[in-house]
C-alpha cells in the first residue's frame, strides 16, 4: 500500500517545501519511503520554477535539511486525482484548495497542523515578509506536524 501527500502553501518557496523535506526525512528514518509519496506546491504562480527562498534554505540547513534541489510549482486540479492527502499550511491556503477541489474528489483535505499533537496552533505563519524568527518558527511547527502526520499515515498503510 502507498499513500501520497501534497503540502501546499502560497508561494511553494518557504513553508510547503520545508514540510516536504522535513517529512521526507522522517519517512526515510521510519523506512517508509516506498510507501509514503511526498510533494509540495503553491496556490500562487509567482515563484514557479524557483528554488526555495534563501532564508528558508539557510534555516533548514542549520537543522541538517538540504532543500537546494527543490523547485516551486503551482497546485493544479490534477493534484486532486494524483494525491490521497492534501495539506494546507494556513487557512487561506485551505479556502483556496477547497474552491479548487472537484466535487467527486476523494482527497483528504486538511490543515497540516491538524495533525500536530502538542500545539493548539493550527496555521504555519507565512514567514516571507517577517524577520529571521519566522523561519525558525516554521521549522518548529513543521517538525511537530510531521511527527503527528507520520503516525496518522501509518494507519492508512
Ligand atoms: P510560502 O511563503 O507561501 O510559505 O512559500 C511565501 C512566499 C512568497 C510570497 C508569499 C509567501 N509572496 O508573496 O511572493
Amino acid at each position: 500500500m502507498t499513500v501520497s501527500v501534497l503540502f501546499v502553501c502560497l508561494g511553494n518557496i518557504c513553508r510547503s517545501p520545508t514540510a516536504e523535506v522535513v517529512f521526507r526525512d522522517r519517512v526515510r528514518a521510519a523506512g517508509l519511503e516506498e510507501h509514503i509519496l511526498i510533494d509540495s506546491a503553491g496556490t500562487g504562480d509567482w515563484h514557479i520554477g524557483r528554488a526555495p527562498d534563501p532564508r528558508t534554505q539557510d534555516a533548514a540547513a542549520t537543522r541538517g535539511y538540504d532543500m537546494s534541489s527543490l523547485r516551486a510549482r503551482q497546485v493544479s486540479a490534477a493534484d486532486f486525482e494524483q494525491f490521497d492527502v492534501v495539506l494546507a499550511m494556513d487557512d487561506a491556503n485551505l479556502v483556496d484548495l477547497q474552491a479548487m477541489q472537484p466535487s467527486d474528489s476523494a482527497v483528504t483535505l486538511k490543515r497540516f497542523l491538524d495533525y500536530a499533537p502538542h500545539t493548539s496552533i493550527r496555521e504555519v505563519p507565512d514567514p516571507y515578509y517577517g524577520g529571521e524568527d519566522g523561519f525558525a518558527q516554521v521549522l518548529n511547527l513543521v517538525e511537530e506536524g510531521a511527527e503527528g502526520l507520520l503516525e496518522a499515515l501509518r494507519e492508512r498503510l
